[in-house]
């Protein structure tokens, strides 16, 4: 982890400070090419990233025991963000009904771009293996749901994903990293709709 530009000298203030910046200046052209080619950690517009908002994807990701983390405005923004990231025209995905609703209408959006999507029952989650296609990209799961709390079997679900290499995603939203860690149990990607318990007060949005 880089250190944080606002504390050079490691006196770190005790309440993460709230950056308000939309734009940022540079100690010269080269550190400017270094932050947006990703080789450094750096900020160069609110949009892409802000200290603040670091500082809660650090956190996050030491909860989820993730490699990083990417902090978006909504739950599902952070669904959306994932399949328009790793699913294109001609993919399959593997969907299951007690996901949270909206859900249901970004479904809608995949499909007119072309993603063929099969939906399945959680509790029917051990039939995963036959709707399986080899063009399977992408299986996406919540568990325990929101709020009917059904179970999906992570573990199981990695191992059918794994025989066509399609990405595990699980909402864990529910169980929060406190009860549950998917990526320990075989998930390759992990979101929240940080608005609920994640974020605790009613107060945040956040995905
Ligand atoms: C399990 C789950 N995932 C995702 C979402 C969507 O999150 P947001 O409302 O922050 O967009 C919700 C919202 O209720 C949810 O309960």
């Amino acid at each position: 982890m880089s250190p944080d530009p606002l504390t050079p000298y490691g006196n770190r203030p005790m309440v993460t400070p709230i950056v308000n910046a939309v734009n940022y200046e540079y100690a010269s052209f080269d550190v400017l090419r270094q932050i947006t080619d990703g080789e450094i950690d750096g900020y160069t517009y609110h949009r892409d990233d802000n200290p603040t908002v670091r500082a809660v994807e650090h956190k996050v990701a030491v909860l989820e025991a993730a490699e990083d983390c990417i902090i978006c405005t909504s739950g599902m923004a952070a669904c959306t963000m994932v399949y328009l990231t790793y699913l294109k025209a001609g993919d399959h995905m593997i969907i299951f009904h007690d996901t949270y609703g909206a859900n249901y209408k970004v479904s809608l959006i995949l499909e007119r771009l072309g993603v063929d999507i099969t939906w399945l029952d959680a509790d029917k989650a051990a039939d995963i293996e036959r709707a399986l296609r080899p063009n399977t990209r992408m299986v996406f799961l919540e568990t325990p749901s929101n709020p009917l709390c059904k179970i999906v079997d992570i573990r199981a679900v990695r191992a059918a994903a794994d025989k066509v290499g399609a990405l595990v995603v699980a909402d864990n939203t529910f169980a929060t990293p406190y009860h549950q860690k998917p990526l320990d149990l075989g998930a390759h990607l992990v979101i929240h709709s940080a608005t609920k318990a994640l974020g605790g007060h009613n107060d945040l949005m956040a995905g």
